[in-house]
């Protein structure tokens, strides 16, 4: 329809645009609540129709998100004019991976209260529905199938995998319950796959920068890696994994496709596609991480790489470590062709994973509350993850660069190349706060002046008060 310049514009999109100047001029500011409809409609003197309309508006504008019961509030938006960090270059060959004694600091400081733990990818506890997962834990103890005095001689609790495989059709994913195995966290899974797929001394190719949890599994397994450039926003460069293909004798790739941590890359479907084609043409196996494929901002779920699999090649790995329940240690793999040889290694490693822990959480599953939280718990990720992104961009020095993640809740930040993180973790761990520096994500200790930011904890004004410390350390050593 085209617009006559001499009606005037309907009463809505008048209210619309006055509530979104004031938000573009920070007179509303990211989380707070708008008037309610009632108290706009009787103050503007129009109907709750109106109200409605212009917050529904705002709302597809991406300005306002409606909250159940709760109201409308002004949502925090990623700042998209910022640049992004920088890919690095290939390396030359690989090499075997040192870690630092730093990792485990992290995590042990993630939690310690009194540290703000903005290092370790660490939700905060009370994200999580821990009082029903108490009592359906409780109840499956009691069970009288399930007894604590016995062995558990099968890894895996039937109606959990069933629960899981429905779960993935549901997404587009074909993947039968007795092709799963349950692990103790994705960290077995990863574990598991790689010795699967791989024996020591032999090759893997990883993202760069990468989970530093990979290169402390990698170097326990003596392996070697080379590090494959990523790009913050379509993850792993296609062309650079076929150069190093091409030179080196490498037996696996490992790759998290969706909101790649640390960077939040996320592979878009015909990437997906192809990079599986590339590994058909070298007949190669994938280990994929898909921890959080489910922590998505957008509508629908990005499919995993698994999706594309015909041959049985990728390794599917995950957990509800982030989505769920961390202190529950479940997670799973579908390891494809790999099946057997991974059920092996599983009952030497741990026999099974504990039942009573896999019954809980697939009674939570059953009992049908866990979209409705992954609703609620994506949208608080979101909310967290832009706060903390905006309130980098006000205390951090000129320069700095931002990943744009679409899910999950960790942030890439690079700062100018004289800021050195390492320094900066020792300093802000002085004044009582986490960073995870950018050396512990690259087995050559590259990223020096970058770091990642754990967003997964409620937004407070201690920790805009912790950024803005980073922030005024950065620049002290920018000034000296
Ligand atoms: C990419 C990635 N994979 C695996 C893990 C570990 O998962 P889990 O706690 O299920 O062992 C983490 C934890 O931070 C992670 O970020």
């Amino acid at each position: 329809m085209i617009s006559n310049p001499d009606t005037p514009a309907p009463l809505y999109l008048n209210l619309a645009s006055t509530v979104q100047s004031l938000i573009e001029q920070g007179s509303l500011r990211p989380g707070h609540r708008v008037p309610s409809v009632r108290r706009m409609a009787l103050q503007r003197k129009v109907s709750i129709a109106t109200v409605i309309q212009a917050y529904t508006t705002l709302e597809n504008r991406g300005y306002l998100e409606a909250r159940p019961q709760s109201g409308y509030y002004v949502r925090a938006r990623l700042p998209v004019d910022t640049p992004e960090p920088r890919m690095t270059r290939l390396m030359a060959k690989p090499a075997y991976v040192g870690v630092s004694d730093l990792m485990a600091e992290i995590f042990s400081r993630a939690s310690d209260p009194s540290c703000i733990p903005l290092g370790a990818a660490s939700p905060d506890p009370s994200l999580f529905p821990t009082k029903k997962l108490a009592r359906l834990l409780g109840s499956a103890a009691r069970g009288e199938n399930l007894t604590l005095g016995r062995y558990t001689m099968s890894s895996t609790y039937t109606p959990l995998a069933r629960e899981l495989s429905r779960r993935y059709l549901q997404a587009g994913t074909e993947i039968s319950h007795d092709e799963l195995l349950i692990t103790i966290g994705c960290t077995e899974a990863i574990n598991l796959a790689l010795r699967a797929t791989t024996k020591p001394g032999d090759t893997v190719a990883i993202e760069t920068p990468t989970y530093f949890g990979f290169l402390e599994t990698i170097q326990s397994l003596g392996l070697r890696a080379i590090e494959i450039p990523t790009d913050p926003r379509d993850g792993l460069n296609l062309d650079d994994l076929r150069t190093a293909l091409e030179q080196h004798d490498i037996k696996a790739v490992l790759l998290m496709p969706n909101f790649q941590n640390p960077i939040g890359a996320s592979m878009p479907d015909a990437k997906k596609q192809e990079l599986y084609e590339l590994l058909c043409a070298f007949d190669l196996p994938a280990i994929e991480d898909d921890l959080y494929g489910e922590l998505h901002f957008g509508e629908r779920r990005p499919s995993s790489l698994k999706t594309y699999d015909r041959d049985g090649r990728i390794l599917h790995c995950s957990s509800f470590s982030k989505s769920l329940a961390p202190g529950l240690r479940v997670g799973w793999i579908a390891p494809g062709r790999y099946l057997e040889r991974v059920r092996r290694l599983k009952y030497t490693s741990t026999l099974g994973s504990p039942l009573v822990l896999q019954k809980t959480i697939s009674d939570f599953l059953r009992e049908g509350g866990y979209d409705h939280h992954l609703r609620s718990i994506r949208r608080a990720y979101q909310h967290q993850l832009q706060l903390c992104a905006q309130s980098v961009l006000r205390h951090f020095p000129a320069g700095t660069r931002l990943s744009r993640p679409q899910g999950g809740f960790v942030l890439w930040v690079e700062l100018p190349a004289k800021v050195d993180t390492l320094q900066l973790h020792a300093e802000a761990l002085a004044e009582h706060i986490t960073i995870a520096p950018g050396p512990l994500f690259s087995i050559k200790g590259r990223y020096r002046n970058c770091l990642r930011l754990n967003c997964g904890i409620p937004w407070s004004d201690p920790i805009d008060a912790a950024l803005k410390t980073i922030g005024a350390l950065a620049q002290k050593q920018l000034a000296t």
